[in-house]
């Protein structure tokens, strides 16, 4: 027998399941049928508190360790649950079980704002993270993406000083100046690769009018590898049927005022009224002969492989179909990690990538309290899992009747699982011999080509909002330098941007900032400084 909230009790015919009027009976966490839920144990009716109040212990112990940390990046977020559809066979690309046509895996998808916490307004100007994590039957497969194709930092070890200029400063615990402006901008315009990113926040895109209206793109260069072990570079696009919709700045001011939570409502009203959202999932694929003719590096996380040269295939589509049933469960529980691949699917060496593999799982040990976070449904496969891992912190599965431990030499009841050299996740052999330590290839050079070709290919009405968003942005920072020092940035990226933003800000162009790929190596901070 099970409670309305689904609690398991034994159906042993205790008196006291349901109260005289019909109601279940409350109990503690042990099951104890509790008389009064509304005064402590006192000693008479004016003495102190009794030792022996074990309910009120345990009711208040709980409530005090209600929250876990919240994500130190995407705290806020919204999920729900669908299905991804094959509509392509695959097989000549990937051996990946999602991948054959027909196939319907199940899925669970979270959409993030990145910089605000947990209780920050849903229509902030910010990144989207959009966050899909595949129940395949081979196992859990994350595409962790955000709504934009590139990203600020070409290098993952960039990413605590983004993170936290963007955040609030540890001495105040608000933004930096008047709403973080200053040493946001002071880092972007230190960090020129971050320029195709900027056009790119930038733009409308930032402010979607609902998860429902945005894109969603894996970023990265990732690997496909079929059965016969042959590797495809690819990129992953998800398209929504609904259309691509932003609101205006003004809107997205009122709004943030009138409705905190606007995107999550409307995510929940669409889905409990049937409108179920959906999205085509595209793939660009090339082999690394084509990606050396590219005058960019595939690995540099700061571009985007153009659609003219490399078109997105589209190969399926992800409905979203249910609600969440507990929120904090679901939602906040889930883990997602780029590092969860399935056989058919692979890395490629960029180094914003290999930095997030190491991130997401160190992260999640920490938030989610230990070891066995892949215990709880959300993150657990819906395919069979067994291994020789036992115990720590909330462990719920460890192996029973059979060794944990191998090698063994039990049979296969006893033994336990064997692994699987012909079926089981075999890592791309990529030849790496050759290569000198070092630390940044010049080929990620060139910061400016990419964002002057998503500022050009914007209508008039976008780029005048882009050049208003920048003159917004850049008029809340008040350090001189910096403005200055991105608008010499702006310089490389179109004149007419520059001369918009600098008119905005009643200020005088500073000469054109050092063009990194012209002198052929990466632009120093010690260069970008003195710039101005
Ligand atoms: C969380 C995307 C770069 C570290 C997330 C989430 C998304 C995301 C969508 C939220 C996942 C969720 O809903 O639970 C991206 C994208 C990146 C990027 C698209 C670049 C292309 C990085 C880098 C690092 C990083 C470079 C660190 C080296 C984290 C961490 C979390 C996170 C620590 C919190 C995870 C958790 O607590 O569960 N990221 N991220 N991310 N990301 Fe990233």
């Amino acid at each position: 027998m099970t409670t309305k909230n689904d609690l398991p009790i034994d159906d042993n015919g205790a008196p006291h399941q349901t109260t005289e009027e019909g109601y279940d009976t409350l109990t503690t966490q042990h099951g104890v049928a509790v008389s009064d839920d509304q005064n402590h144990l006192k000693a008479g009716e004016r003495g102190p508190m009794l030792m022996d109040d074990f309910h009120f212990r345990e009711k208040i112990f709980h409530f005090d360790h209600e929250r876990i940390p919240e994500r130190v990046v995407h705290a806020r977020g919204f999920a729900a649950h669908g299905f991804f559809e094959c509509l392509e066979d695959l097989s000549d690309l990937t051996r990946a079980a999602v991948f054959k046509k027909g196939e319907k895996t199940p899925t669970f998808t979270r959409f993030s704002t990145v910089a605000g916490n947990k209780g920050s307004p849903d229509v902030a100007r910010d990144v989207r993270g959009f966050a899909t994590k595949f129940y395949t039957k081979e196992g859990n497969w994350d595409l962790v993406g955000n709504n934009i194709p590139v990203f600020f930092i070409q290098d993952a070890i960039k990413f605590p000083d983004l993170i936290h200029a963007a955040k609030p400063a540890p001495d105040r615990g608000f933004p930096q100046a008047q709403t973080a402006h200053d040493n946001f901008w002071d880092f972007i315009s230190l960090s020129p690769e971050s320029m195709n990113m900027v056009m790119w926040i930038m733009s409308d895109r930032t402010i979607p009018r609902s998860f429902r209206f945005m894109e969603g793109f894996g970023v990265h260069t990732f690997r496909l590898i079929n059965a016969e072990g042959k590797s495809t570079f690819v990129k992953f696009h998800w398209k929504p049927k609904q259309g691509l919709q932003s609101v205006v700045w003004n809107e997205a001011l009122k709004i943030n005022g009138a409705d905190p939570d606007f995107h999550r409502r409307d995510l929940w009203d669409a889905i409990q009224t049937g409108d179920y959202p959906e999205w085509e999932l595209g793939l660009q694929v090339f082999d690394e002969e084509f990606a050396e003719k590219f005058d960019f590096d595939v690995l540099d996380a700061t571009k985007i492989i153009p659609e003219e040269e490399v078109p997105v295939r589209i190969v399926g589509r992800l409905v979203l179909d249910k609600v969440v049933d507990n929120f904090f469960a679901e939602t906040e529980q889930v883990a997602f990690c780029t590092n969860n691949v399935v056989p058919g699917i692979g890395f490629s060496n960029d180094p914003l990538l290999q930095g997030r593999n190491f991130s997401y799982l160190d992260t999640q040990v920490k938030r989610l309290g230990g070891p066995n976070f892949t215990h709880i449904p959300i993150n657990a496969p819906q395919c069979p899992m067994r291994n020789f891992q036992q115990d720590g912190h909330m462990a719920m599965h460890n192996p029973k009747g059979r060794a944990n431990y191998e090698p063994n030499s039990w049979g296969t009841e006893e033994g336990g699982p064997r692994e699987d050299p012909a079926n089981g996740y075999r890592h791309y052999p990529e030849e790496v011999s050759g290569q000198k330590v070092a630390t940044r290839s010049e080929t990620f050079a060139d910061h400016y080509s990419q964002a002057r070709q998503f500022y050009l290919s914007q209508t008039d009405i976008e780029q005048t909002h882009i050049a208003n968003a920048l003159t917004f942005e850049l008029s809340k920072c008040q350090e001189m330098r910096v403005r200055k020092r991105m608008l010499s940035h702006l310089r490389n990226i179109h004149e007419d941007l520059a001369e918009a933003v600098a008119d905005g800000l009643g200020l005088e162009l500073p000469e054109p900032a050092k063009a990194a790929r012209e002198t052929k190596t990466d632009l120093k901070v010690s260069d970008a400084l003195s710039i101005i």
